[in-house]
């Protein structure tokens, strides 16, 4: 028997932004008309300029404190010296005619920016997390709810074409009632050592948990795909290795002087090395360690930037896996595990209906109908989205931004303010939980 026909099939259907689709139609770009301002001239600020100015958008104005990147971004664009500035609140306040402020500066640095755009008037692109702390995230979303303008939290899992499809069939019933997600994310050995351990999200005490900077995307993508409210959180995970004791003995504090650097898996050299004609990480993240990807320059970056030093030297505080479990009304779980010890792959996604189950592996979704007993592939052929694991939504993401902004519809983009700030609140009772060793029941809807 075959599995049932899909009526209105998910391939390559838009999820979101399919009404102001119609109107690029004819030609128009997303993003024409649309100029916008960037906080935080970095890898995703950057980023996501490069995508919205090929959609049409102008970049107009860059608050970047540092001078270097700053003017590579400013000389990118094509942007006057005027409108290079060196703090947001000098860029806000000569606030020229901008649609929207894209926010993409660290993660500590997202709240004020958001506020402050949003009472300008303007719409506002914000990476993620909206903030590290329940205070400024709550000022965040009240004020995008008074100002009744477009936001978008950088979210990227739930653009990718593959996502939305996978979003699709739960919404229209062909698996039945969800009874369970499973969820991986590998960060990968030499991912974690770069961001988590020898990199800017190394330091929870001063930045963001590993929930906040990582896994504030899992447990969103997860907990967005099921209409429920959750109402009991779990959590366990520690930073279980990335310590001094276990520093091999002999060790010297950078890998170039080493001479357990031939057998250690965490050599900066050897994963650095790599990366130098790499065709997906010769920009991420090879850029972050050293402006140019040279073995000159590379070999001064590790032997005196942070990207050469020993993973066991205790600069680190962030766990490197942990593992949430969410319970939500009507009986649905979903657990969603982190670690920094596997491969580096895209997440892995398993929904377990009561009609059938999708598998989905960041770029293929497959559908096991158990009527029929058949397995169908259901990936959508789309062309386009390229550049590693992480790039999979970035355009989806810009693309429904522009979108609501032109139709000045923020029902548009599903990763609004409200949402995101729903997500945090899942993310930080799952801290809570770990911190505790408790479950933590909430209260209402979320
Ligand atoms: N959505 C995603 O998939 C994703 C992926 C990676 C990073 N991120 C998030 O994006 C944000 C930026 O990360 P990144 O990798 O681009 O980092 P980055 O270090 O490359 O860029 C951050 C930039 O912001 C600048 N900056 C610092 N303080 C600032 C301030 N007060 N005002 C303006 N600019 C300031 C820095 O000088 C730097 O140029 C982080 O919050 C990170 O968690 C999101």
């Amino acid at each position: 028997m075959k599995p049932p026909a899909v009526t209105n099939p998910p391939v390559g259907r838009p999820a979101v932004g399919s009404q102001s689709a119609k109107k690029s139609a004819g030609g128009t770009q997303p993003g024409d008309g649309i100029a916008l301002a960037v906080v935080g001239a970095g890898q995703r600020g950057t980023l996501y300029a490069r995508i919205a100015r090929r959609l049409g958008a102008k970049i107009a104005s860059v608050a970047n404190p540092g001078a270097t990147r700053r003017d590579r971004f400013g000389d990118e664009f094509d942007l006057p010296p005027n409108r290079r500035y060196a703090t947001w609140q000098e860029m806000l306040e000569d606030s020229p005619a901008w649609d929207a402020v894209v926010v993409a500066s660290p993660d500590t640095e997202h709240a004020e920016p958001g506020v402050a755009a949003l009472e300008q008037g303007h719409h506002l692109l914000l990476e993620k997390p909206l903030a590290t702390n329940p205070a400024a995230a709550s000022q965040l979303a009240a004020a995008a709810a008074a100002s009744g303008k477009v936001t978008a939290v950088c979210h990227v899992l739930r653009y990718s074409p593959s996502g939305r499809a996978l979003a699709d069939t739960i919404r229209q019933g062909l698996i039945g009632q969800v009874t369970g997600i499973t969820h991986f994310q590998p960060i990968g050995w030499w991912h974690f050592a770069h961001s988590f351990v020898r990199g800017s999200w190394r330091s929870q005490a001063d930045g963001s948990s590993l929930l906040e900077a990582m896994g504030v995307h899992d447990i969103d993508w997860v907990a967005g795909l099921v209409q429920a409210p959750v109402e009991r959180v779990i959590s366990f995970g520690s930073l279980q290795h990335f310590r001094p004791e276990h520093r091999p003995p002999g060790a010297a504090d950078r890998c170039q002087d080493c001479p357990a650097e031939p057998t250690c898996p965490y050599s900066a050299v050897r994963i650095y090395g790599r990366f130098l004609d790499h065709p997906l990480y010769s920009d991420w993240p090879l850029r972050v360690v050293t402006p140019e990807a040279t073995p000159a320059a590379l070999a001064q970056a590790l032997r005196t930037g942070p990207y050469g030093q020993c993973v066991y030297l205790g600069l680190n505080d962030v766990v490197d896996h942990q593992t949430v479990n969410l319970e939500l009304a009507g009986g649905a779980v979903i657990d969603v595990t982190l670690s920094a010890f596997w491969e580096m792959a895209a997440r892995s996604t398993r929904v377990l209906g009561t009609r059938g189950c999708l598998e989905y592996d960041g770029q293929h979704l497959s559908w096991f109908d158990f009527a029929s007993g058949e397995r169908r592939d259901i990936t959508p052929q789309v062309s386009g989205d390229a550049g590693g694991v992480y790039a999979s939504g970035d355009e989806g993401l810009i693309r429904a931004f522009l979108e609501a902004v032109r139709a000045e519809d923020p029902s548009l983009v599903p990763s609004s303010v409200a949402e995101s700030h729903r997500t945090l609140k899942l993310v930080w009772a799952a801290e809570q939980a770990r911190c505790s060793g408790r479950v933590i029941s909430l209260a209402g809807p979320n």
